[in-house]
C-alpha cells in the first residue's frame, strides 16, 4: 500500500496510528537535531519530523531530499509541540520510522507556493508544476463543481445531453474559424466548431425539446483576458418556449450554482434593455455593482458659450461620490487616463461640489455658481462629491464615460470580487453596421429572430429592428449570450438577404438548416455560458487562464506542448497541402 492517508486529513484524533503517506516535497527544515519535511499531496500539507536521536540514518537521508521529491514515509501520528492553527493538520506530526524516496525531482523552475515567484510565460511552460499550486488547483476543482451542478440543475429540468461534432463547416459567431484538412476529401477542409449552433437547432427539430452540453468551442480571434481560442460553453436549447421560459430557467441555473457553489443566495436578477445600458452605462455588460450611472447634462451645459459643449452632440457626467477631496496631481491621472488609446477621449472636465457648499469647476470661466447648481441637480451631487464630465458625440462619449466608470470604480474599491451583481440585457440590436465591410452583420448570428414588430424596418431602417436576443451579464462581463431562433425558412431566408448573403452562398452554407425548416421545425431558442468566464467571475477573478487546465498564451499558443508547430513534409503531401 503505497498510503493509508491523504496529506490533509490526519489530526489529534489519530494520535498514535501507524500511517503511511505519499506526497511531494514541499520544503525541508533542517533545525541540527531535528529535521522536519512538510509533506503535500492534492488534499493538504503534513509535517513530517524526523531525530537526530531516535534514527540517525533516516534523518541524514531525509535532509537529501529535494524539493518536489516524490516520497513515501511511514511512521506514528504524535501530537506536535508548536502546533499550526493555519492549517487542518496543524496539530499533529509524523514521527517518521521508514522512508522511500518513489521519485526524485530536478529544482522546479519557479516555488510551488500559494504565491509563486513564477512569471506566467515559465508557470505555462511548467503547467503541471503550476497546478500543483493551490491556487490554480483550487480553480481547477471549483471548476469540477460548476460542471457537476450545471449538470444536477440541468438534468433535473429535463434537458438532455447529446455530443455534436467537431469536425464541421464554418458556424458563424463573428469569428474566424480553425480549419482542418481532410485526407479523405481531397483539397477540402473541416472547420472546427464557433459553436454548436447550428447542431442545437437540427436536434430541436429533431425533437430532443430541451438539450444541453459541456462544450469545447474555437474561434481564431484575438485573445484577451476573457477569450481563448479554444473554450468551453454551456451550450442549451429549447423548444415550444418563448424569451420568458428561457430567461427564467437559466436565471435558475445561475442562482443554483451561486447557491451550491458559493453558498450565496441571490434575488430575482434585473433587466435591463441594450439600449438603457448603453445609456445609463455606455457598455452592454454594466457593472452594477455600484451606480454611478451616467447622466446627459445637455440643457444645463450648453448655450453658454464654451465651444466644446456648444458644439457636441452629447454632454454627459458621472457623480463620484465623495471624491471632491481628490487632488490635482489625482485628477490629472484621470485626465491622462482618458486620453489613453483605451478610451480615447481629448479631455475631462470636472466639478468638485465641497463640503462647505461652494463648487469649484476646470471651467468656472463659462459656468458660474448657479449652472454648477444645475448641474449637480441634475446629475445627484452633493457636497462631497466630483462630477465628472465628457462631451462629443453620442455613442463615443457614452462608451468613454463607461470606461471611466470601470476604472473609477476599481480604484474606490467599488468591485469587490465577492460580491456578484448578475443581470439580463435585452432588446438588442439584430444587426451592427460594419465600416470595414461597408455592410450590416447580425450583432448575435444569423439564426436570431427579430421582433415580430420589427420587421417591416428590415427595408426602411435596418439599425433600428431589435432582436430577441439577451444577454446575462455579471460584474461587468458577459456571462453568456442567446436569443429566440428564426424557426420558418422564408424569414431566414430574408435575414440572409439583408445580412449580403446571395441565395446561392446562403444554400451552400445553411442549405442543410433552411431544408429542415421544411420538415415541422418548432420554435425554439436557447442561450450559452461562457463556461470559463463564469468560473472565472464565481472564482473572483477576471482573467480566466487560470480556470483553464492547459490554456495558451495570448499568441494562442500552448508554450508547454510548444503547439501550433511544423508538420512533415510527408503529412502535408497526403493532405495536398504546399507551404508557400
Ligand atoms: P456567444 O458568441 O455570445 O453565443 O458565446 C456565448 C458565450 O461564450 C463566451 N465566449 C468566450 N469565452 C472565452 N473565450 C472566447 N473566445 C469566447 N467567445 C465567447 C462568452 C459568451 O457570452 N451560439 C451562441 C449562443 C446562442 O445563441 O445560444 C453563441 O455562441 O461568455
Amino acid at each position: 500500500m503505497l498510503r493509508t492517508y491523504n496529506c490533509g486529513t490526519l489530526n489529534i484524533n489519530n494520535v498514535s496510528e501507524k500511517v503511511i503517506l505519499s506526497g511531494w516535497v514541499q520544503k525541508t527544515r533542517d533545525l541540527g537535531g531535528m529535521t522536519f519535511v512538510d509533506l503535500r499531496d492534492r488534499y493538504g500539507i503534513t509535517q513530517l519530523a524526523f531525530s537526530m536521536d531516535v534514527n540517525t540514518d533516516l534523518c541524514t537521508d531525509a535532509r537529501k531530499i529535494g524539493r518536489e521529491f516524490v516520497i513515501q514515509a511511514e511512521g506514528v501520528v504524535i501530537e506536535r509541540t508548536s502546533k499550526n492553527k493555519n492549517i487542518p493538520t496543524g496539530e499533529i506530526e509524523i514521527e517518521v520510522s521508514g522512508l522511500t524516496i518513489l521519485n526524485a525531482s530536478k529544482t522546479p523552475p519557479f516555488t510551488i507556493e500559494d504565491e509563486t515567484d513564477g512569471g506566467d510565460e515559465i508557470r505555462m511552460k511548467y503547467r503541471y508544476l503550476d497546478i500543483r499550486r493551490n491556487p490554480i488547483k483550487e480553480n481547477l476543482m471549483l471548476r469540477a463543481k460548476v460542471s457537476t451542478e450545471t449538470r444536477n440543475f440541468l438534468n433535473a429540468e429535463g434537458f438532455i445531453e447529446v455530443e455534436t461534432p467537431y469536425l464541421i463547416k464554418s458556424t458563424p459567431e463573428g469569428a474566424r474559424d480553425f480549419v482542418v484538412p481532410s485526407r479523405m476529401n481531397e483539397k477540402q477542409f473541416y472547420a472546427l466548431p464557433q459553436s454548436p449552433q447550428t447542431f442545437k437547432q437540427l436536434l430541436m427539430v429533431a425533437g430532443i425539446d430541451k438539450y444541453y452540453q459541456i462544450v469545447k468551442c474555437f474561434r481564431d480571434e484575438d485573445l484577451r483576458a476573457d477569450r481563448q481560442p479554444e473554450f468551453t460553453q454551456i451550450d442549451c436549447e429549447m423548444s415550444f418556449i418563448e424569451q420568458e421560459d428561457v430567461l427564467n430557467m437559466f436565471e435558475g441555473l445561475t442562482r443554483h450554482l451561486l447557491k451550491e457553489v458559493k453558498g450565496i443566495k441571490l434575488t430575482e436578477f434585473p433587466r435591463i434593455t441594450y439600449d438603457d445600458a448603453m445609456a445609463l452605462y455606455g457598455s452592454d455588460k454594466p457593472d452594477i455593482r455600484f451606480d454611478m450611472a451616467i447622466v446627459e447634462i445637455n440643457a444645463e451645459c450648453k448655450g453658454k458659450d464654451f465651444g466644446m459643449f456648444d458644439n457636441s452632440e452629447a454632454v454627459l457626467g458621472i457623480n463620484a461620490k465623495g471624491c471632491a477631496n481628490y487632488t490635482r496631481k489625482q485628477l490629472d491621472k484621470l485626465i491622462n487616463f482618458v486620453k489613453t488609446p483605451q478610451v480615447g477621449a481629448t479631455g475631462l472636465i470636472y466639478c468638485k461640489y465641497k463640503e462647505d457648499g461652494t463648487s469649484k469647476s476646470s471651467v468656472d470661466n463659462f459656468f458660474d455658481e448657479d449652472a454648477r447648481k444645475a448641474w449637480a441637480a441634475k446629475a445627484g451631487c452633493e457636497d462631497g462629491d466630483l462630477l465628472l464630465i465628457m462631451s462629443g458625440g453620442l455613442d463615443k462619449t457614452r462608451k468613454a464615460l463607461g470606461t471611466l466608470r470601470l476604472h473609477l470604480a476599481e480604484e474606490l474599491g467599488l468591485r469587490n470580487p465577492e460580491v456578484f451583481a448578475p443581470l439580463w440585457v435585452l432588446d438588442f440590436p439584430l444587426l451592427e453596421w460594419d465600416v470595414d465591410t461597408e455592410r450590416y452583420h447580425a450583432m448575435h448570428h444569423p439564426f436570431t429572430s427579430p421582433k415580430p414588430d420589427d420587421i417591416a424596418k428590415l427595408d426602411t431602417n435596418p439599425a433600428a429592428v431589435r432582436a430577441n436576443a439577451y444577454d446575462l451579464v455579471m460584474n461587468g462581463n458577459e456571462i453568456g449570450g442567446g436569443s429566440i431562433r428564426i424557426h420558418d425558412k422564408a424569414l431566414q431566408q430574408l435575414m440572409f438577404k439583408h445580412l449580403g448573403f446571395t441565395d446561392k452562398e446562403a444554400k451552400e452554407q445553411f442549405g442543410f438548416l433552411m431544408e429542415a425548416f421544411e420538415y415541422g421545425a418548432p420554435p425554439h431558442g436557447g442561450v450559452a455560458f461562457g463556461f470559463d468566464r463564469l468560473c472565472a467571475i464565481m472564482g473572483g477573478q477576471e482573467s480566466i487562464r487560470d480556470f483553464i487546465a492547459f490554456p495558451k498564451n495570448n499568441s494562442g499558443r500552448d508554450v508547454m506542448i510548444d503547439s501550433p508547430s511544423d508538420v512533415d513534409e510527408e503529412q502535408l503531401n497526403e493532405l495536398n497541402i504546399k507551404l508557400i
